[in-house]
């Protein structure tokens, strides 16, 4: 069942020049940007009020957004679709003769799940459809151990339904704190507490979120044998590019940020991408 139009793709060869221009035209704001690197491509949302607007730019030459820039110069790439129920959208249009473009629905961004449709068979308008992911990680708590409270970010999760326990860096002990199944997230602190958490309570935990670390120097510490999501502001994106680059298969998401106050991210941008995070790592 169809719930609402979700968001517009749009695909562009240089994304920081088409979200100068649609933030200078119409005003909007940008929420969060995300790379997927099974698409090639990154992907930045802006709030379009009633749906949201994501803006495509290709990591790889050979991905299929890279080569939509190359044949039509980039402009309007798909249309998509929220529903109800995904993999029941997905059998049904299979029984009306739809060739989706995917075997199953797959993992999109903030993981969600997707399918597209061929334009020959939708007007010519690629069509995706989507849907948040059944929400598995309500059943995993969520660790948060941050440098310096964090209310905000605290409240947008626990309304995700999420069991929230918070820790200090300075009250932080052992993975006994850690209930079971958990996701990490680290927010701010110092390399060496940073560190000091992660060997302490690195094997108990489902998932490892790391937002605003100070420097690379630490990532030799993580073991990262479970999904890992590297998130920074926009002013940090140079050493969180790094960070990502030695950690293959991590996610990477860039936030916005305050530029009255250079490192403040919005929290509500922060705990959207946990939550695509946390329903990945569930899943
Ligand atoms: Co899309």
């Amino acid at each position: 069942m169809l719930r609402r139009l979700d968001h517009v793709g749009i695909a562009v060869p240089d994304a920081g020049a088409a979200l100068r221009q649609l933030q200078k035209v119409l005003g909007l704001a940008h929420l969060y940007s995300e790379a997927i690197p099974q698409e090639g491509v990154t992907a930045h949302f802006l709030d379009a009020k009633t749906a949201r607007l994501e803006v495509l730019e290709a990591t790889r030459p050979d991905s299929p957004v890279a080569r939509f820039v190359a044949k039509r110069k980039g402009g309007l790439h798909h249309v998509a679709f929220a529903v109800a129920d995904i993999h029941a959208e997905f059998r049904r249009l299979k029984d009306l003769g739809f060739t989706p473009l995917s075997a199953e629905p797959t993992r999109g961004a903030a993981g969600k799940y997707i399918f597209f449709l061929h334009p020959k068979q939708t007007a010519g308008i690629l069509v995706e459809f989507c849907q948040e992911a059944a929400d598995a990680s309500a059943a995993a708590s969520v660790v948060l151990v941050s440098s310096t409270p964090c209310p905000s970010l605290l409240t947008r999760l626990r309304r995700l339904g999420t069991t929230v326990v918070a820790h200090d860096f300075s009250t932080w002990h052992d993975s006994r704190q850690i209930p079971a199944p958990a996701h990490m997230v680290l927010v701010g602190g110092a390399r060496r507490d940073a560190a000091r958490v992660l060997r302490s309570g690195p094997k108990a935990c489902l998932s490892y979120a790391l937002h605003l670390l100070d420097s690379a120097d630490m990532l030799p510490v993580i073991e990262h044998t479970v999904p890992l999501l590297i998130s920074a502001p926009d002013t940090h994106q140079e050493t969180a590019v790094q960070l990502c680059a030695r950690c293959p298969g991590s996610t990477l998401c860039i936030l916005p940020t305050d530029q009255q106050v250079p490192v403040r991210v919005d929290p509500a941008a922060l705990a959207q991408v946990l939550a695509g995070h946390f329903r990945a790592a569930a899943t």
